[in-house]
């Protein structure tokens, strides 16, 4: 896979255009491939969080997200292949939620296909959720790329069978951000070994694309930015020449590269989380909050949400955020560190110290 220029240029260029009156985030991905690969883009809607109030009244601010996107989804240029829909689609997992982000995601224009998210799973573990969108977890091939879609937000079957007294509040423990009673995501034997079979019929050269709700990786447990059996999953994934990962949940702008695999978030449409302290590369001599910030600068309501573009060249992302009340970010792959870097915010010491996580 290459980056072809000419392309990546004009699709930015009217991409960008449509974004100049946006206000509300959806993530496009292009991937260019160079010889008998085809090029093509899909789009990415992630985290909408449609909330029920009472009767037919649900939190506005969430629809509108949710209905601005799909409505500039519609009037992308170049038309994208498909949508993936990244998985929160509700807040409570219920059926009034689902149903009216269904109904809001049904004015989407071509295919769509869903990911699922624990805010859709943890009332009745995915099964209206599954009436609506289909199965959660599956594979498909597009023009040459073999695209995998998990559902990583599962957890110990203690937790989800035995600990509470009733789904609705199992439902309300999962979707605490920094809930202490919650219980880190995973993807689960099943599936592991589903993917196992799945990956065996795919050549080691084909571009893989996995699409998971909580990040494949290691972030921050506090939060549930962690997916407890990432290493198995990464290992399955390892013998492929050129990985990416694409992942909701987070609500911000995050990248990794480990290995052969790339790893992005895409924005969420209902807002944005603030970075945890504990990613930070420099010592912090900031007293602690103790009262969680709902966003990372309070006075921007829609700070770190936005427009993102992902042209997936060679399996290694190239990132232009178009920042609503923010600056724009470009995030570039270091072909000589093989790694992802912020053309502007990367720390310079950053660029020899390897990235962990705790
Ligand atoms: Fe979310
Ligand atoms: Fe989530």
């Amino acid at each position: 896979m290459n980056i072809i220029n000419n392309s990546r240029r004009s699709f930015i260029k009217s991409a960008g255009a449509l974004a100049l009156g946006a206000t509300l985030p959806i993530s496009l991905v292009e991937l260019a491939f160079a010889g008998s690969r085809e090029n093509f883009s899909f789009a990415y809607i992630s985290d909408s969080h449609i909330q029920h109030i009472k009767d037919n009244r649900f939190v506005r601010n969430w629809d509108r997200g949710l209905i601005r996107a799909v409505a500039e989804t519609n009037l992308l240029v170049p038309k994208p292949d498909f949508v993936m829909y990244g998985g929160d689609l509700a807040q409570l997992g219920s059926k009034p939620e689902l149903d009216h982000g269904a109904e809001i995601l049904s004015a989407l224009k071509g295919d769509v296909r869903y990911v699922m998210g624990e805010h859709d799973y943890y009332l009745d573990l995915g099964e209206y959720w599954e009436k609506l969108f289909g199965p959660q977890y599956y594979s498909f091939d597009h023009k040459g790329v073999h695209f995998v879609v998990l559902n990583s937000i599962k957890t110990y079957d203690d937790w989800t069978f035995n600990r509470w007294p009733t789904a609705e509040q199992r439902m309300r423990e999962m979707a605490g951000l920094d809930n202490p009673n919650s219980s880190p995501f995973m993807v689960g034997d099943e599936q592991r070994l589903w993917l196992k079979k799945d990956l065996d019929k795919v050549k080691k050269d084909t571009p893989v694309v996995v699409f998971s709700h909580s990040p494949l990786q290691k972030i921050y447990k506090g939060w549930n930015f962690w997916t407890e059996d990432a290493e198995q999953v990464q290992a399955l994934l390892k013998p492929f020449n050129k990985v990416s990962v694409i992942y909701g949940h987070v609500h911000q702008i995050q990248y990794n590269q480990i290995g052969n695999i790339s790893f992005n978030s895409v924005m969420a449409t209902a807002w944005p989380w603030p970075y945890p302290q504990s990613y930070a590369q420099a010592e912090q001599y900031l007293p602690k909050l103790t009262v969680p910030m709902n966003r990372a600068d309070p006075f921007f309501e829609r700070d770190a949400t936005g427009w993102q573009f992902i042209n997936l060249a060679d399996g290694n992302a190239d990132l232009n955020f178009t920042l609503y009340n923010n600056s724009n970010r470009i995030v570039r792959y270091n072909k000589t560190l093989k790694h992802p870097e912020d053309t502007v915010y990367q720390d310079e010491k950053a660029r020899i110290i390897p990235q962990t996580h705790y």
